[in-house]
This record gives structure tokens, sequence and C-alpha cells, in this order.
């Protein structure tokens, strides 16, 4: 299985992500590390612990990130995800803690440890991972690719133009885009596409298993408004663990892309260059670094849909 390191913040479709990480057999999730974003860190890392208990993966370490961006004040999603940041559905406490030590310190210890080279999947504003490349840039050479959700080639959400997660920490996201290690931008044009159909979800929240019950719940909460009688749900973050588990069902373009951090309204904003021929000189325009970045720009809804199912519900 490939060796997968997540960190979020939990966060409906966060835990949507972590049940499929958990349950998809080609999938190893070594460490799942916690970030202020959604909500607070510390309601982060309670929703971690508990949906790692309820998918049945009770031992995955999990620690305690950043509680706020390197710049920005701490600007949380509850009006998306509730009030305890993942849907309000009164879960149960988790049983255990975080490990003792924080998250760039378990990243660290957890990408060198591992014999094959890790796939990092950041689903949540990228503070603790610039603060991971700024302070042990070595971990760079046992990093497969870094697969993460954020950014948009289009239209934003938490501004006409900006994504959440990079709009949270803008300064985060330019050191992970100046990272130099192959990467995967799975952002809101993607995203936004993959729905459960709500017949789908009426039977997960009727299984008695209790993680296919929660993707369920989970699933029901993120409902788009639709006309149909069972309203479907996004899968969200749960897309960009899909898109390690199964690369061919992404359609990706390798293009420059570059973070806007002057204050006002495009802050935040992710620009992607997809002109035909971007000169070499623009690229490297006063010497700024820049990596090309596989951007996600369609993906197999339907593929998607059937291999997140058959994670999760199991055979
Ligand atoms: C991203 O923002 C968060 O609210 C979601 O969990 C997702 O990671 C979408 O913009
Ligand atoms: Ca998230």
């Amino acid at each position: 299985p490939i060796p997968v390191i997540i960190d979020c913040d939990t966060g409906i479709d966060d835990a949507l992500a972590l049940l499929f990480a958990v349950r998809h057999p080609g999938l190893d999730l070594r460490a799942v590390t916690c970030v202020a974003g959604n909500t607070d860190v510390d309601g982060v890392v309670r929703n971690t612990l508990t949906v790692l208990e309820q998918a049945g993966a009770p031992a995955v370490p999990v620690a305690r990130g950043a509680e706020r961006p390197l710049i920005e004040a701490v600007r949380t999603a509850r009006h998306v995800h509730g009030r305890d940041g993942m849907g309000d559905l009164g879960l149960p406490a988790p049983t255990r803690t975080a490990v003792d030590v924080d998250a760039v310190t378990l990243l660290r210890r957890e990408i060198l440890a591992s014999p094959r080279p890790v796939t990092l999947v950041p689903t949540a504003p990228l503070t603790n991972i610039a603060l991971l490349l700024r302070t042990h840039p070595e971990v760079t050479r046992n990093i497969e690719r870094i697969v993460f959700m954020g950014g948009a080639v289009a239209t934003g959400n938490a501004t006409p133009v900006a994504e959440f997660n990079v709009w949270h920490d803008p300064e985060a996201a330019a050191v992970l885009l100046t990272a130099g290690v192959p990467m995967t931008m799975y952002g809101l044009d993607v995203f936004q596409q993959v729905v459960v159909p709500g017949a789908d979800v009426t039977r997960l929240r009727g299984s008695t298993e209790p993680g296919a019950r929660l993707a369920g719940e989970l699933l029901a909460h993120r409902g788009p408004a639709t006309d149909e009688t069972e309203p479907g749900g996004g899968l969200g973050d749960a897309g960009a663990v899909c898109a390690v588990a199964d690369p061919a069902g992404l359609t990706t373009e390798l293009l420059p892309v570059e973070v806007a951090l002057a204050p006002g309204p495009t802050r935040g904003q992710t620009i992607v260059d997809r002109r035909a021929r971007p000169g070499e000189s623009e690229i490297h325009e006063g010497g700024r670094e820049q990596t090309l970045v596989d951007v996600a720009l369609g993906v197999d809804v339907e593929r998607y849909v059937k291999l997140y199912l058959a994670a999760v519900e199991g055979p």
C-alpha cells in the first residue's frame, strides 16, 4: 500500500477523507496532523480522534499543529461545518488524546521513518506544511508527492477568487508551491463536482457499521440543495485522497501556479497560468522559484463515487 499522511482541519469532508484513507486497501495511513481551519485546532484534534475511532483505526498517531496561520488571524468555517466543526452530529468524545509531540515533529518523524516515500495529503490550510518545509527541508527526499486540496482555477469560495484553505493562510500556500516536490492541486474546480447520489447516502445512513453510517451522516450534512427527493452529498476533501488511490480518475495539466499575497480583493487567489506558451523569462521573472503543479482540471465523478463507496462500505 501507498504510505499516506493526512494534514487536516476536520471538518465534515476531512472526516470523509479520513474514513476513506483508513478503509482503502491500497493506502497505508501512517499519521494524521491537525491544523486550525474549519474550527480551532483543539476541536480539530478531537474530531479527528473521534473519526479514527469510529472508522476502526484507533492507533493511527494524531498530532496537534498550528493554532493559527503564519500571518493571518484564525477565521473558522463554523457556518459551514457546525459549532463543533463536524456538523454537530453529537458524536462521542474520543477515548484517547493526541501524541505528545507537535504536528511538525510527527510529520518529520513519520516521513523520514517510512520505508517507501510518503504521499502527503493536506486537506486544510497549509500552515503545518509550510512550517515543516522550512524547519526540516530534508523531509522532501522521502516525499513521493504532495496532493493538496486547495486553490481554484476558476471561482473561489471564501472570496470570489480565493479558495478557503489557501485564503486562510496564503503565505503558507506560497511556501508549499515553491517546495520543489511533485505536486497535485485538487482545487475547487474538481472538488465541487464529486457528489454521491442521494440513494447511496440514504443506504449508508442506514448501515449498522459505525464507519459507513458516519460517512452517510456526514454526506447528508454536506448535501448541496438539489431538487432530488433524496439529496446527495459532496465528497469534498475525500476526493483528494481518491486521487492518491486512483490518479487516473483525474485529468491534470502541469502548469505554473502562484498565490496572490497582496492585500485586497485578490489575496489568496491561486493564479494558474494556462496560456499556451508562457515565456520562460516570465516564469522565472525576478529569480522567483516556481514549481510546476499537476493541476486537476477534470474528474471522473462516477469512478470516484464508486471507489469511495467500495472502500467505506467494504465487500
Ligand atoms: C476546503 O475548505 C474547508 O472548509 C473544507 O474542509 C475543504 O478542505 C474547501 O474550500
Ligand atoms: Ca478541510
